[in-house]
């Protein structure tokens, strides 16, 4: 057996045609352009690269955006009234600020001062409450993403034993907990490993869904799962550099010796990292369409 490929490129290409056309219709019947602005402090490359691709793909979906690049040694003072500008600029409807932070800036004091209302990235405890309780909120980009894979590829969850590996507020907490809501998409029997884990292996191979975010390049291998299973790999591991000076990326599984093994895979490159930013696109839409009132 060889796994289908689940790819975040088809779907998140399907996605984005169908917010183009949305934000197209939004600007000839209201008259609003969503904006969406990226703060990033410091030069971490792969921030900068993820940052720069945000704004092309809000570019490209006509939607405005605005990049704030900071030095490293920015306060956290400044961070927080940079940050309350745009809880107070009209023209913007989502902010967004790149994690991680540099170690002498408070995050959880950064994520706090974000206008929930604004808060695109879900990573507001207001958010992060309602998405709990499974109240509307804004989703965290990366576990939609992964909920959007799942059931454009026709994946059924509900009864399904999902394993996480990695319990990150990023996208370990959430997809479990996302995993687990009473609704489509979930229902999920939901276990989540870490670096603590007893028996990290008694748990992947269960699983029918394995979820794994755990930042460790090739961590899972193929005799650590089942026939049949169905993988979503967050991973993004730069684990060298290619002759064109392009960073060679690598997934938390082994997708060499697991690919023989499930029925289903994300690849990486190409497979949840396209729906984060898709997302994140969806998300700026609905902040905007939230704020005029629009349904
Ligand atoms: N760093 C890694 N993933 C993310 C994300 O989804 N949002 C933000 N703001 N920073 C990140």
């Amino acid at each position: 057996m060889s796994a289908r490929i689940i790819s975040g490129i088809e779907t998140a290409k399907a996605i984005r045609e169908e917010l183009t056309v949305e934000v197209a219709n939004l600007k000839q019947k209201h008259g609003l352009t969503p904006g969406l602005v990226t703060i990033l402090v410091g030069q971490d490359p792969a921030s900068e690269s993820y940052v720069a691709a945000k704004n092309k793909t809000a570019h490209a979906l006509g939607i405005h955006s605005e990049q704030v690049t900071l030095a490293a040694d920015t306060s956290e003072a400044e961070l927080l009234k940079i940050v309350d500008t745009y809880n107070r600029n009209p023209a913007i409807h989502g902010i967004l600020v790149q994690l991680p932070l540099p170690r002498h800036i408070n995050e959880a004091r950064v994520l706090f001062a974000i206008d929930p209302a604004k808060d695109v990235d879900g990573f507001h405890p207001v958010n992060v409450g309602k998405m709990m309780l499974g109240e509307p909120c804004f989703l965290p980009c990366t576990p939609h993403g992964i909920l959007e894979l799942l059931q454009r590829s026709g994946i059924e969850t509900s009864g399904a034993e999902v394993v996480v590996v990695g319990r990150s507020n990023i996208v370990g907490k959430p997809i479990a907990n996302l995993m687990l809501q009473k609704r489509a998409g979930g229902n999920a029997t939901v276990t989540v490993c870490h670096t603590r884990s007893r028996d990290m292996h008694f748990h992947t191979r269960r699983a029918d869904i394995l979820i794994v975010a755990a930042g460790v390049a090739k961590m899972i291998k193929g005799d650590q799962v089942k026939d049949g299973v169905v993988i979503i790999d967050v991973g993004v591991n730069r684990i060298g550099q290619a002759a064109s000076g392009k960073a060679i990326l690598a997934g938390d599984v082994d997708f060499d010796t697991v690919v023989g093994k499930a029925a289903a895979i994300t690849p990486v490159p190409g497979g949840v990292g396209p729906m984060t930013i898709t997302m994140l696109m969806k998300n700026t839409l609905q902040a905007a369409k939230q704020a005029a009132g629009i349904d």
